[in-house]
């Protein structure tokens, strides 16, 4: 195990390009599942999400090549596995192998999902859509069995506006019988790219991007070609990184789209930020003013840069609320920045933020992926080193971070742990 350490407080400068959508890889491999002949995703992250479902693919029989950024299934000799322990455990995203395997197969056992642990994160609306589809659904030791006789489209209107549950039941929907309606979809980015890599296998999909989703069913999906969108969330970090330390950062292969909360806010702060087909420019300031925010489903302020974007607000002038609407417990960073010198409360669903403070270099552990966010830019903020922990959670959904950071000046590396540090964080 190892734990990164930063030399905080030097300005960091030139070109940072950002890597293919982490919550879209984790959808778009196990979307491969439902089709008879080979895919190839191109622009994967290199991330651990992603290896890990490439060998969950491997484990129900799929064969997979993985160069660099692209990967190809081959799906054709898959079989309908139980997946009840094991890898599955390991992230969020096994879900979707509940969707696509249905979808397939018309039956499957998936083990409960693990990921970050942000409060509670119930899968009821990913059940309720299964269930109108026709599958019936147990819940045995810890792991999900779906099995259906035949899938039929029905009409399902989503209690909870969810990313998973849209992407997980369009998932076993295009295969079904008949025309499926999701109401009351989400409408991120990755759900339109899922449907993009769908209709390109052969899938009829209408409305994505909308809070209306049709599908009509089709007999079989067949292989295709498919470039990932670039990771939004990736992207953010590193602009709430160039507002905060930088002194003029090019963020390369984006959609500026995207971020247009984030962007609307840093300007708000006094960020410098200029835009383009698929670049943004921003130049962090001395002065910047603190905002309010609130996370929303998009295209409201996204809830995974909300952790980051606190980190930011400790250099800011005045009183910020940061309020998250989607997580209310996601504030396991706010210990851990409070180490750092940072001025914060947590009162419900909020965090108040009092600045500007200098942050102070100290050993710290991120709890999950964008909690590590966080504490890297506070590290990079701090006066003296930064020691962060817990970077499984950071190597689940940064690409190449160290590299990167460097690339734009940083000094940052990775260290293995001491035998006391390991004792140490195994007792915490
Ligand atoms: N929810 C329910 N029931 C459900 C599903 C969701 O009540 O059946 C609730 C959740 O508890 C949450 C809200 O609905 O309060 C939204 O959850 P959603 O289903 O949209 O989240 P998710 O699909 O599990 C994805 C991302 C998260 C991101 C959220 C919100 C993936 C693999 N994960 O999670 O990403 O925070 O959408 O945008 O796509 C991250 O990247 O750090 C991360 C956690």
């Amino acid at each position: 195990m190892e734990k990164l350490k930063i030399a905080g407080g030097y300005p960091l400068k030139g070109t940072v390009r950002i890597s293919g959508a982490k919550n879209s890889a984790v959808a778009l491999i196990p979307a491969t599942i439902l089709a008879e002949s080979p895919v190839t995703i191109e622009g994967l992250p290199n991330i651990s999400d992603v290896e890990i479902l490439k060998d969950l693919l491997e484990e129900i029989g799929g064969k997979v090549a993985m160069t660099d950024e692209e990967m190809t299934v081959d799906p054709s000799t898959m079989i309908s596995m139980p997946l009840p322990n094991g890898k599955v455990k390991k992230l969020r995203a096994s879900y979707y192998l509940m969707g696509a395997m249905l979808g397939r197969f018309k039956k499957a056992v998936i083990g409960l999902p693990g990921g970050c642990h942000l409060g509670p994160r119930p899968i009821d609306q990913h059940i309720k859509g299964f269930e109108a589809l026709g599958a019936q659904i147990t819940n045995e030791q810890g792991a999900i069995y779906l099995r259906a006789d035949e899938l039929r489209g029905a009409r399902i209107y989503l209690d909870v506006v969810s990313v998973g549950a849209t992407i997980n039941i369009m998932l076993a929907a295009v295969r079904a019988k008949g025309r499926t309606i999701i109401e009351n979809a989400a409408k991120e980015p990755e759900i339109i790219d899922v449907a993009t890599l769908l209709t390109n296998m052969g899938a009829k999909i209408k409305g994505a991007g909308t809070d209306v989703i049709r599908i009509d069913g089709v007999d079989t999906l067949h292989g295709c070609r498919h470039t990932i969108i670039p990771d939004r969330i990736e992207a953010g970090t590193y602009m709430i990184i160039g507002a905060a330390v930088g002194k003029g950062i090019l963020v390369d292969n984006v959609i500026p789209q995207h971020l247009e909360s984030l962007i609307a806010k840093l300007r708000e702060m006094g960020v410098r930020i200029e835009t383009s087909d698929d670049q943004v420019f921003v130049d962090g300031s001395v002065n910047l003013k603190a905002v309010d925010i609130k996370t929303l489903v998009y295209p409201g302020f996204p809830t995974d840069l909300q952790q980051p974007f606190t980190t930011l607000l400790t250099k800011a002038s005045g009183s910020a609320v940061v309020t998250d609407t989607i997580y209310g417990a996601r504030f396991k960073h706010i210990d851990e920045l409070r180490r750092m010198n940072a001025n914060i409360k947590v009162e419900g669903r909020s965090a108040i933020i009092n600045g500007p403070i200098q942050l102070q270099g100290a050993k710290v552990k991120a709890s999950d992926l964008r909690a590590g966010a966080a504490l890297v830019i506070a590290g990079l903020l701090a006066e003296g080193i930064t020691e962060v922990t817990g970077l499984d959670h950071i190597d689940r959904g940064y690409s190449n971070l160290v590299e990167k950071l460097n690339g734009l000046g940083a000094t940052v590396w990775r260290e293995a742990l001491t035998k006391d540090e390991l004792e140490h964080l195994k007792n915490t």
